[in-house]
């Protein structure tokens, strides 16, 4: 951790605190079990830093943390929500300051957690959480702040790299790049390891920057920031890279295209690298569905033409077009994106939905345009099951719910059961793992309270004591979890709390877990 008060570039007062550097590492820390537990049954560690170790403080959210105290009445289920809610906050804003050739440009290097890099994804979902408690701020203290330090940030990401998915501090921060594989990936196009931690091309991490612009401008109406740095270019960016990984495998004369993607890994795991010389199975042409290599849990595709992420960018593609109309001169681009949203949407009705014998007509995972399809869901947002979280389409949507049925059954490959959680998960973490991020936008799709409480008590009752929401936990043993420091999942749970109180559902918090 890098102490210097004055940023070395700029002159400029850096936010990352000197005392930081007698902190404990967050990544032990969230391993061990700290006093005072939690009164209920499972006794759960308190797992904030102590105030002087947090990354960020914000008055909103400790006031939110507070109001819950009286809301929520299982202590672990209260204890839960008060080491996660903040989780971002209190530990992965690494570091915060201003662009070296724009003393106006906030930028915030938000790590995933573990992992000392900030994915795009990541980064769109931590700020998400808490996204209920900003307004429009202009204060450099503000949960605005935050979100235009990172909007900022990724728009310069995008525009150097489109299709990686994670990135290293900006040089303005003085920390040094950290290093990923010992033998580095090969890739088209090549980036430099010292501008990203990864280049695995995610249709997703590009929508992640639409969608965090999309809550932003919803919440604060801020337009002018949005015409103010490398916002424009980055969504012109955006549009290049998507519109050019439109392409198919073949030409109509049958000559094999060119495409302007390709990656490869020495590994030994299938989902760590891509065939065909890192090109990927083939997809049709002129399908109108965009490719992705990768999923948004960073394991490469089997079929590229990915529904989930799909649906997520044409849905915030269509809303980012309102920004681009009202930034003002750029109508033309705002029409291009919006249609171009329209065109998606279509391309997944016609090939993204396909008949199932069992549950009827569904949303295929992934297809390849030639009929093949990956009928799944993975843990991972987007996922299919997020998708009216996404708000592509609405929970009540008859094709969803007979997609949703199959999710959470025995015919999605990838739903984990057992004694301890019942979730989906994938094969990122592996057979046996189920995500309780899966289980906590199961609650967000749902109004049946049943349901709902039966959730949350898998939930509460598999951190390992830790009191921390894990990336993955066995469905047989809580003592076999993923990651000890998952900053988005961690966020993800408070906000789904909020978000209960706020669609009328809070008395499940009045529930006993126990
Ligand atoms: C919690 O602590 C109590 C009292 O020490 C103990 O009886 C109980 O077994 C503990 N529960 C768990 C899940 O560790
Ligand atoms: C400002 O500098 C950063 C860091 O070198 C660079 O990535 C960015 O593109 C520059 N911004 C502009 C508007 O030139
Ligand atoms: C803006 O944010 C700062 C820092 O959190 C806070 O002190 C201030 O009250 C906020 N202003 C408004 C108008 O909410
Ligand atoms: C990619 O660029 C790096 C330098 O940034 C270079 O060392 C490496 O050989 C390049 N790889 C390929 C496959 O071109
Ligand atoms: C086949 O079509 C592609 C794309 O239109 C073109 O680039 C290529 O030159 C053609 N190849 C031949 C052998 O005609
Ligand atoms: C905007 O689109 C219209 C209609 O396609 C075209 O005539 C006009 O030249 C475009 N303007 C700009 C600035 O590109
Ligand atoms: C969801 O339903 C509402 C109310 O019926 C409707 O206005 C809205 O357009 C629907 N949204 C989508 C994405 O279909």
């Amino acid at each position: 951790m890098k102490c210097t008060l004055v940023n070395f570039l700029t002159g400029l007062p850096i936010f990352a605190s000197s005392a930081l550097s007698q902190c404990p590492d967050y990544s032990e820390y969230s391993k061990q079990v700290h006093p005072p537990l939690s009164t209920g049954r499972y006794n759960l560690s308190y797992m904030r830093p102590t105030p002087e170790c947090r990354t960020f403080t914000s008055p909103v959210v400790e006031d939110a943390i507070k109001n819950m105290q009286t809301t929520i009445k299982d202590p672990d289920l209260y204890r839960l929500f008060e080491n996660s809610f903040p989780n971002t906050l209190d530990t992965a804003v690494k570091w915060r300051g201003f662009a070296v050739n724009n003393s106006e440009e906030e930028l915030t290097f938000l790590i995933t957690g573990d992992i000392n890099a900030m994915w795009l994804r990541d980064s769109a979902n931590q700020m998400q959480s808490y996204l209920p408690l900003v307004s429009a701020n202009s204060s450099h203290n503000s949960l605005a702040s935050l979100y235009r330090g990172v909007i900022n940030l990724q728009a310069r990401y995008i525009l150097e790299a489109p299709f990686c998915n994670s990135f290293q501090p900006p040089i303005e921060s003085g920390i040094g790049p950290s290093q990923n594989q010992e033998k580095p990936d090969v890739f088209i196009p090549n980036v430099s390891t010292t501008v990203a931690f990864e280049c695995k091309y995610e249709l997703d991490s590009l929508a992640a920057f639409l969608e965090i612009s999309t809550n932003y401008y919803e919440a604060t109406g801020d337009i002018d920031f949005f015409g103010k740095f490398q916002w424009t270019e980055a969504i012109h960016t955006i549009i290049a890279t998507t519109e050019s990984l439109l392409i198919g495998t073949y030409a109509s004369n049958g000559s094999v295209n060119t495409i302007p993607y390709t990656w490869k890994r020495e590994t030994t795991s299938a989902t760590e690298t891509l065939d065909n010389d890192g090109r990927g199975n083939p997809v049709q042409s002129g399908t109108g569905l965009v490719r992705s290599a990768f999923r948004p849990s960073d394991d490469s595709t089997i079929f590229q033409l990915f529904i989930p992420a799909n649906m997520m960018f044409a849905q915030y593609l269509d809303s980012a077009s309102e920004i681009m109309n009202k930034i003002g001169g750029q109508r033309n681009t705002s029409n291009h994106m919006h249609n171009f949203a329209g065109r998606i949407r279509d391309a997944i009705s016609k090939y993204g939905i396909v008949n199932n014998p069992k549950y009827g007509q569904i949303y295929a995972f992934e297809v390849d345009g030639y009929g093949s399809q990956n009928i799944m869901d993975d843990a991972n947002i987007p996922s299919l099951l997020s998708a009216p979280f996404l708000g592509y389409l609405n929970a009540t949507d008859p094709i969803y719910q007979n997609t949703r049925k199959l999710i959470l059954s025995a015919d999605n490959p990838y739903y984990m059961r057992g004694p301890v959680i019942n979730a989906v998960g994938g094969p990122h973490a592996g057979l046996g793992q189920a995500w309780p991020m899966a289980s906590i936008i199961r609650i967000f799709t749902t109004s049946n309270v049943g349901e709902i409480e039966g959730t949350l008590r898998e939930i509460v009752s598999s951190t390992s004591g830790l009191g921390l929401i894990h990336e993955s936990v066995n469905s047989f043993d809580a003592g076999k979890w993923t990651r000890q420091w998952f900053s988005w999942a961690n966020g993800f749970f408070g906000q789904c709390l909020l978000d209960l109180q706020a669609r009328g559902l809070g008395r499940v918090l009045s529930t006993s877990y126990q």
